[in-house]
């Protein structure tokens, strides 16, 4: 319908990925330096209240049916418990998930069930506690492991597990990941990295592709294509070994899915951008501080999205990765 989130290329963003921290409690080297990135301050993130009010505008009046709570390490936030719960009264309801690192989940699974999430998507790139040292700088691999199984059994399923295979590595763990995953009913995703890191070191020829990731399964695993439509979803999906479960790979750089991307990412600052990698942000923060009513947010936000780029262009001459890293855009 005309209010939709809809681009100059007929996609229609019906998807919100909400940023609610840049901040993080660990130190993922390909997505911040082991001393942390400067933090936005305070008073330039939004409020509880804002988010909710933002949120709202985005399933009222924009067409959004799901919602993506991401950071940064939402559960960091002290009222995501709130945040959730406001979202879930809305009419109709959206959907819910979040994406985090585990952390926190042993605490949280349940009152992040009872507040009205469906669902997590819990980071694990490794199972070795020297290489989760190495990638993340802090000595947690017990807590994230903990994390997803209290949130299994909250019933916030299913469980998804996103891995970035990083060569010289972690890249010697795709089969054992994907053995823990189906031995616990998780559905694990490999990641190929993209260009996001803070201190621009990502180079494509160290990039762990799709095909590379699929044919060392395919040592260990009986791999089919899943019969599921795959719609807007970046991952394609497998069937292992018959229907022991499933697996999935996310091939951001070498088959890109922004032709079917139905996203639109709101940052923890009150930026919305049209996409991970967008050149240019809109300010809502400003306008909603200034008192813009509903349908002011509404009209800047379909303005920021019409302006979407036709795809993320990593392959272009003269990409250039986006100012912000992935912490504070929202991974
Ligand atoms: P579900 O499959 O619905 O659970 O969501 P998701 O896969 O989008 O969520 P998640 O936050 O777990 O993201 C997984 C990975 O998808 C990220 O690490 C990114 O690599 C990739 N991704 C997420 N959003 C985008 C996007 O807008 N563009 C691109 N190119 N990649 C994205
Ligand atoms: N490329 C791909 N995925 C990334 N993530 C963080 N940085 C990158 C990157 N440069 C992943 C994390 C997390 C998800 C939200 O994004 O592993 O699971
Ligand atoms: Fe934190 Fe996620 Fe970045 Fe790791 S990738 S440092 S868990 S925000």
């Amino acid at each position: 319908d005309e209010h939709a989130l809809i681009d100059r290329f007929g996609r229609i963003a019906t998807d919100l990925r909400v940023s609610v921290t840049d901040r993080c409690n660990l130190r993922c080297a390909y997505c911040m330096p082991a001393e942390g990135l400067d933090w936005l301050p305070g008073a330039d993130l939004l409020t509880g209240a804002e988010l909710s009010r933002l949120i709202a505008v985005a399933v009222r009046d924009l067409g959004v049916t799901e919602i993506r709570f991401t950071g940064g390490e939402p559960l960091l936030r002290k009222d995501i418990i709130d945040i959730i719960e406001s979202a879930a009264a809305l009419g109709p309801r959206p959907r819910m998930s979040l994406t985090t690192n585990g952390l926190r989940l042993p605490e949280l699974a349940g009152r992040l069930k009872a507040a009205g999430l469906d669902r997590v998507n819990v980071s694990l790139d490794t199972l070795r506690e020297d290489r989760f040292l190495a990638i993340t700088r802090r000595n947690r691999l017990d807590k994230v492991l903990d994390g997803m199984a209290a949130a299994a059994a909250a019933g916030l399923t299913p469980v998804k597990v996103n891995a970035v295979l990083m060569r010289g590595v972690n890249d010697d763990e795709a089969v054992p990941l994907l053995q823990y995953c189906l031995d616990r009913g998780y559905e694990l995703r490999f990641i190929e990295q993209m260009p996001l890191d803070p201190q621009h070191a990502w180079d494509r020829e160290r990039m762990v592709t799709a095909t590379e990731i699929l044919d060392m399964l395919g040592t260990a695993f009986e791999l089919t294509p899943h019969p599921s439509p795959r719609g807007g979803a970046p991952a394609e999906r497998w069937v292992v070994d018959g229907g022991r479960g499933s697996v999935g790979v996310i091939a951001s750089v070498t088959q890109p899915f922004c032709a079917a991307c139905d996203r639109t990412r709101l940052t923890a600052d009150g930026q919305i951008r049209s996409c991970l990698f967008a050149r240019t942000e809109t300010d809502l923060r400003g306008p909603l501080r200034d008192g813009a009513s509903d349908e002011e947010i509404a009209a800047l936000w379909r303005t920021a999205m019409w302006g979407k780029a036709a795809g993320h262009g990593i392959d272009d001459a003269g990409f250039a990765q986006p100012d912000r890293p992935m912490s504070a855009i929202g991974g």
